[in-house]
């Protein structure tokens, strides 16, 4: 079994899709992501999974804390800014429609947003799953958010 195989079998399989950011040191960061998960309602928690060779794992971890903007139907274009990898962090948030939250830039226009305080770390293979307590949350635009399925961006 391979990963290429399991990634075969995800593609079917559509995945809200956010925007997790984070600040440190005064540098920001941010990536888009499919893992995000609600995970126990006392205490509210949720996990991303992120990869080891993001250049957001070490600032997520470092930072102790983390945002997520969940992001609308009428997003795909966000989606794909923050899953472009290699962009050097300053040039990532150039022309990019953000506000200052308490954890990291809040991508505006968004479904809804959350903060969160990391409160554990569990090593997955060539990823690290964070468990963050969700610290505040509000609510945005009403519509449809938006998911990713078979190479694809679409409303939902
Ligand atoms: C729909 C979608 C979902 C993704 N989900 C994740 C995820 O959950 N965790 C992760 O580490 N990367 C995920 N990625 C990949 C990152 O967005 C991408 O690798 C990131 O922008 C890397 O940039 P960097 O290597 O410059 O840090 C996803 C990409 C897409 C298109």
């Amino acid at each position: 079994m391979t990963g290429e195989e399991l990634r075969e079998v995800m593609r079917r399989f559509p995945a809200p899709v956010a925007v997790v950011t984070t600040e440190l040191d005064g540098e920001r960061f941010g990536l888009t992501v499919g893992s995000l998960v609600s995970l126990s309602l006392k205490p509210p928690l949720v996990g991303i999974s992120i990869g080891k060779d993001s250049s957001s794992h070490e600032p997520i971890r470092r930072a102790g804390g983390w945002a997520a903007s969940l992001l609308s139907g009428a997003q795909a274009n966000v989606a794909q800014h923050f899953a472009r990898s290699g962009i050097p962090p300053v040039a990532l948030w150039n022309g990019t429609d953000v506000r200052e939250g308490s954890r990291g830039p809040l991508v505006n226009e968004a479904l809804a947003w959350l903060e969160c305080s990391t409160v554990s770390e569990h090593d997955a293979g060539d990823h690290t799953i964070f468990v963050g307590e969700v610290e505040s949350t509000e609510l945005g635009f009403p519509g449809s958010g938006l998911v990713y399925r078979g190479g694809e961006y679409l409303p939902a």
